[in-house]
């Protein structure tokens, strides 16, 4: 079974939470692949990336790949390599962020966290090589050269100082500061919502569209504007969720923004105005999503693209 929709007529289509679920699935298999094997040397080392990545997590970045390829007809095999790819960054930047020097976590996806579990050099060490596994998981793609050249800068970018790692450095310097709104969207774009917005352009450009043209400027920009919607709703529904959910439904410790003295959305704008805030984001990006269909329904191509926003805002873990 393909990653996309059951476009026919004549058959139902999967359930959102069936068709998460088939890709998480096989999102698991390709990681597995992916992932150095625990027999090969240096073994700690393996078995900790894969400790980090495998088993655990929503996966919403690679589900996020799988909507937008929606759009296109994307090969299977370039699509889980982008998926993949993305996944290992996001796991690489969860290590690091748990580390002692940054949030100082225990828990992570209802287990320890990495360096309780292997040692901080560890750790340190596995963040780096998911970052290069990533990359030559990209590498060896075998998109069209020119759209796979663009894949792989949309990674770079968006994990980079321009990106995840701009926004994390911001969050450690902001720790205890009055950060303005606009200064807290602009973290919270760069740590959380570029590598959201990397995946749905990634997603797209596995592929042609049906009729062999490229996506157009506007459809990318309508994709973009989506894409940032759901990239800031995301950490602003992150932030709610640390300070109103437990740590078993978390798997990881709640509350920990709070002790942290990290700004965020509800530290800033309160619990109401933040729930507010990320329900506008997700009319936004079904909103966005207008330019390729009237209405978001089963057999349109951004069906999936439309329900993952609603489980960013609507999640509760
Ligand atoms: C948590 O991301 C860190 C943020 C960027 C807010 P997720 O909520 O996607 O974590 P997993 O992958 O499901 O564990
Ligand atoms: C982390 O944000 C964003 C990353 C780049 C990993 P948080 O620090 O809020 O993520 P959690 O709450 O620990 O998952
Ligand atoms: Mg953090
Ligand atoms: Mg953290
Ligand atoms: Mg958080």
């Amino acid at each position: 079974m393909s990653t996309n929709n059951a476009m026919s007529t004549t058959t139902t289509p999967m359930t959102l939470v069936d068709w998460m679920k088939h890709c998480q699935a096989r999102i698991e298999v390709a990681l597995t692949e992916f992932l150095p094997s625990p027999d090969q040397v240096p073994t700690h080392l393996h078995e900790a990336m894969r400790y980090a990545v495998l088993d655990g997590g929503k996966r919403v970045r690679p589900l996020l790949v799988f909507a937008a390829a929606q759009l296109v007809d994307a090969d299977d095999a370039g699509l889980l390599r982008a998926a993949c790819a993305v996944e290992m960054i996001h796991a690489y930047s969860l290590v690091h962020d748990d580390m002692p020097c940054m949030d100082n976590d225990a828990l992570r996806r209802g287990k320890p966290t990495v360096h309780v579990r292997y040692g901080e050099a560890t750790a340190l060490l596995v963040g780096d090589a998911l970052q290069s596994q990533a990359f030559m998981i990209l590498a060896n793609g075998a998109n069209a050269p020119a759209r796979q050249l663009r894949i792989v800068q949309l990674l770079a970018q968006a994990s980079g100082s321009a990106g995840m790692c701009g926004g994390q450095a911001i969050d450690l310097i902001s720790v205890g500061v009055d950060l303005t709104r606009e200064q807290l969207e602009h973290m919270h774009q760069l740590k959380t919502g570029a590598l959201l917005r990397a995946s749905v352009l990634m997603g797209a450009l596995c592929g042609q569209k049906p009729d062999g043209q490229e996506l157009s400027h506007i459809e990318l920009a309508a994709l973009n504007r989506y894409a940032s919607a759901i990239g800031l709703a995301f950490q602003v529904v992150d932030d709610i969720l640390d300070a109103t959910a437990d740590s078993i439904s978390l798997g990881k410790t709640a509350g920990k923004d709070a002790a942290n003295h990290k700004p965020t959305y509800v530290s800033i704008l309160g619990l109401d105005a933040s729930r507010i805030l990320a329900e506008q984001l997700r009319l936004q990006a079904h909103g966005a999503l207008t330019v390729f269909s009237p209405s978001a329904h089963s057999n349109s191509t951004t069906w999936r693209l439309a329900q993952l926003a609603d489980f960013i805002v609507q999640r509760s873990a």
